[in-house]
């Protein structure tokens, strides 16, 4: 995870390096540390703790270099300290190096480079590259196979300076020579007093952009940390390498031939990044929901219209040809593919199946040709999700991306890519990511259904074998951010349940049908940030062991929003009350007359697509637990953003 910036210009570089990794602590935030260069000299501030540590440090007001890198930390090998904080050095102190992403192999690399006489001060795998750097700067003929290096290099730099040329295009190889010998992740930038005014970068598996205005250049993990400087970015691929002046930026491949490399433009609205108001992003998150699904909707859906998937080239000869999709995604992205997995089968009727996706990858799941795998990640740099991405390419099977970070990684990998269009989400908790991914699948499911001709007929809703027709099933969609609204007008009974029960050390969410793929979802946000330990059952399951668990005064919240099942859902909630649990109903079911503590009522929806209305009383209910504990709700501990280790 971890998060890096850069930046190169005329101005004080300390404090757009300070201002990008606050937009970037989301990614991690055990540590933070800037470095930048000034006369001749690196200058690192670092500690362990927020980013706002930093400004405290002695000399941080002091520093003057209009050039520099940094780092904020989500620690991986090495606790949280300042020894383990980036920017890390080699032995000589002539390279500054920050590396977002895991070095696998650094332990043989930590002894290769001890037996060449290096030390080292710190436990982490970073600590290696600016030493590889180093040794393969000074021993300019041995290349990463301890052979002669390749003299075709073709190395093209925009500078007149010829000293600083022949040190850049030297430091340049020494830096491929280091990556050619890194197993793992990384995204790295480098900087030394060797070549002034110049950051090196290059990144593998680990997410990195540049951004680039008139006369200064940034570099971060992600493109909302430099939305207030810029809209034009660089989209970095792996092993690429990008050598950065303020006006300039030269790219190179692994055999290090300079290419050209287009601009994105990106129309993301940086305000869309700030809290607005909200005490904290996720509650700002929750509360954005009527917009965001209105605009992962877009122009996507109309009625008595196809549904308009222009950007997606999936031709229905190709649909009709395949007999399995696989959803595979992380945490809450996960849940949400267990949605549209039901919306597959129900409207399409192609078998689907969804996995996590650092199982999928290790168990030799069954793809060929004739296999769709869908990918959901709102990062669209989650490192497992990728992998797994990969795994299909490399078995023939066709891969589509569900992300909402334009140009993220999997975007870049995926054969086909779909936006959420949800805005930038910044709590660590993900909220309207998941809706948005939701409402995707439901329209994604219908157009699937029209292109393979299944959009004719009625679809069946639930076991009572009711159905719709498909225009009300647009309907229903299109209706979904005026019912989100609903909700979120009055909050008063779930802040009600949240006062009583913050105290709890367990808790259990119970549904059935879509109903469990829900009850996940609330227990997983409950647990990321209240630290309260929850469980999520199948409420029929709660018999076969789990209700042993059971007991007086213990607080258990059940989802119950499909009609079919709600004689059935509800013996399973007086199983519970009987042995002394305090209830809370989240349904759209008319539930007067029974004997429950708290009643969330919300609007009626198709059980399809119940789940984007159902969720938002969890969110809210694990938002006011936390705060009434005081927690950190927008950066729970041991928790980061972007996972993009595996
Ligand atoms: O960026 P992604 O959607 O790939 O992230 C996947 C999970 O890491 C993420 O959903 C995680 O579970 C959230 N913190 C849950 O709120």
């Amino acid at each position: 995870m971890c998060g890096i910036i850069g930046y190169i210009g005329p101005k004080k570089a300390s404090n757009i390096l300070i201002d990008g990794l606050l937009a970037l602590e989301y990614r991690g935030y055990d540590s933070a540390g800037i470095a930048t260069i000034e006369n001749n000299e690196i200058k690192i501030m670092k500690d362990k703790g927020r980013v706002k540590n930093i400004l405290n440090l002695e000399g941080y007001n002091e520093l003057q270099g209009t050039y520099g890198i940094a780092h904020t930390r989500w620690a991986t090998h090495g606790k949280p300290s300042k020894e383990n904080s980036h920017p890390h050095f080699d032995n000589s102190n002539t390279f500054a190096v920050v590396h977002n992403g895991i070095i696998e192999n650094y332990t043989e690399l930590r002894n290769f480079l001890i037996e060449k006489d290096y030390t080292f001060y710190s436990q982490t795998d970073t600590e290696v590259i600016p030493n590889l750097i180093h040794y393969y700067y000074s021993n300019p003929n041995i290349d990463s196979n301890g052979e002669n290096p390749d003299s075709s290099y073709d190395i093209v730099l925009d500078n007149n300076d010829s000293t600083k040329v022949n040190n850049t295009s030297r430091i340049l190889v020494a830096i491929t020579q280091a990556t050619k010998n890194l197993k793992g992740s990384y995204a790295i930038e480098v900087i030394s007093p060797l070549i002034p005014d110049t950051i090196i970068v290059s990144r593998k598996d680990s997410p990195l952009v540049i951004g680039t205005s008139n006369g200064e250049n940034f570099i971060a993990s992600d493109i909302p940390a430099l939305l207030t400087y810029t809209r034009d970015f660089y989209l970095l691929d792996d092993n690429e390498f990008a050598v950065i002046t303020k006006n300039s930026i030269e790219f190179y491949n692994e055999k290090l031939e300079n290419h050209k490399k287009e601009i994105k433009n990106i129309e993301w609205d940086a305000s869309a990044a700030e809290k607005n108001g909200f005490e904290d992003f996720m509650l700002k998150e929750i509360f954005e929901q009527p917009n965001s699904i209105r605009e992962t909707i877009g122009s996507r859906l109309k009625l008595n219209e196809k549904c308009n998937f222009d950007d997606l080239e999936i031709s229905s000869e190709y649909l009709k040809n395949i007999n399995k999709i696989f959803i595979v995604a992380c945490g809450t992205a996960m849940h949400a593919g267990l949605v549209g997995k039901n919306l597959f089968e129900k409207l399409c009727k192609i078998p689907t199946e969804v996995d996590i996706a650092s199982e999928f990858r290790y168990r030799d799941p069954i793809i060929d040709e004739k296999t769709l795998c869908i990918y959901v990640s709102q990062s669209g740099e989650t490192a497992d999700t990728i992998a797994a991405l990969k795994l299909a390419k490399s078995k023939g099977a066709k891969t589509l991306a569900i992300s909402n970070v334009i140009g993220s990684s999997i975007t870049r990998e995926a054969d086909y890519t779909i936006y959420t269009h949800a805005g930038p989400e910044i709590a660590v908790a993900s909220t309207k990511a998941y809706t948005s991914q939701v409402t995707l699948f439901s329209i994604l499911a219908i157009h699937f259904a029209e292109l393979l001709g299944y959009d004719k007929g009625d679809i069946t809703i639930n076991s009572n074998g009711e159905t719709i027709t498909l225009e009300d099933f647009k309907k229903d969609i299109l209706d979904l951010p005026k019912k989100v609204s609903i909700i979120l007008e009055d909050t008063s009974l779930i802040k009600k349940f949240a006062d009583e029960a913050y105290n709890e050390k367990d808790m259990f969410f119970l549904g059935r049908g879509i109903d469990q793929t829900v009850a996940l979802e609330g227990s997983l946000k409950l647990k990321e940030i209240t630290y309260i330990h929850s469980d999520a059952y199948a409420s029929g399951e709660l018999k076969h062991g789990p209700i042993a668990l059971i007991e007086n005064g213990i607080h258990v919240i059940s989802i119950l929003t499909d009609e079919s099942l709600l004689k059935k859902s509800i013996s399973n909630i007086q199983e519970v009350i009987t042995r002394g649990a305090k209830t809370m109903i989240v349904t759209n079911q008319n539930l007067e007359n029974n004997n429950f503590d708290f009643v969330i009522n919300i609007p009626e929806t198709s059980p399809l697509i119940s789940p984007i209305l159902s969720v938002i009383p969890l969110q809210l209910l694990a938002y006011y637990i936390s705060k009434n504990k005081g927690l950190d709700v927008d950066k729970p501990r041991n928790l980061a953003k972007s996972v993009t280790v595996e």
